[in-house]
């Protein structure tokens, strides 16, 4: 089909290290980064400004307060905004860390992520990641792999990127429960396809994991 995109599909547990791994090789690829987790995020994010307890929210007041998400390019793919403005931190919090999975578990949220994403993949060659891209969103993926490490380790990595430090070992055990937990709740929808490539991260540099999926992207697209 001359019109048919490449997508290459980065799924894997929570902080894996799916989307900075993602963006570095979509941007050594020339391809657009789609990070589906932030859309999932910024539907969070939209709701909880909209207020109650996040118990008491359905899927059509999410999918209403979503209403004003949109997706903007940048350098090597998108970012959502709500109402036009930049939400990152905010979508990063623990508020909507927490809340997240609750969201993403409805169904009318994601076949809205979805659409979404497949919309973007369908004018542009893509790296995409999440949970479910290389199972449900492109089944049909150049390359699909599954990144994942240890769940101490991946807390030790988020910790790091968020306060610059080296976390302590209390720091890493919490951190490592709410991780731990946010598997558990995103269980159902998540899922390694069986042609995909397991790469665990645990004792890689993160120079090291893009370069080896640069290498297989190539393979596979080139
Ligand atoms: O980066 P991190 O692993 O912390 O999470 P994320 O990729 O930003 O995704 C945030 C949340 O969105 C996940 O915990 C899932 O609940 C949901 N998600 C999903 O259900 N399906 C996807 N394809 C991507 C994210």
């Amino acid at each position: 089909m001359p019109n048919q995109k490449m997508a290459i599909a980065i799924d894997g547990p929570a902080a894996s290290g799916k989307s900075s791994t993602a963006k570095a090789v979509a941007k050594t690829l020339g391809f657009h980064h789609v990070d589906s987790g932030s859309l999932y995020r910024a539907a969070t994010t939209a709701r909880a400004r909209a207020g109650g307890e996040p118990s008491t929210w359905t899927e059509q007041s999410v999918l209403d307060a979503a209403a004003i998400v949109s997706l903007a390019p940048t350098e090597f793919g998108f970012k959502p905004l709500l109402d036009g403005h930049e939400v990152e931190s905010e979508m990063r919090s623990e508020a909507v860390t927490g809340n997240v999975s609750l969201v993403a578990k409805m169904p009318r949220v994601r076949d809205w992520v979805n659409s979404i994403v497949r919309q973007a993949g369908s004018e542009y060659d893509v790296v995409v990641d999440g949970r479910d891209i290389g199972t449900v969103v492109f089944p049909n993926a150049s390359l699909k792999v599954f990144l994942t490490a240890d769940p101490a380790e991946r807390a030790r990595r988020r910790l790091l990127e968020r306060s610059g430090g080296e976390p302590s070992a209390a720091d890493i055990d919490e951190e490592t429960k709410k991780i731990l937990l946010r598997d558990e709740m995103d269980a159902k929808q998540s899922g390694q396809a069986p042609d995909a490539i397991l790469i665990d991260t645990t004792s890689l540099a993160q120079v090291e994991q893009i370069e080896k999926i640069v290498e297989l992207g190539r393979e596979a697209t080139g």
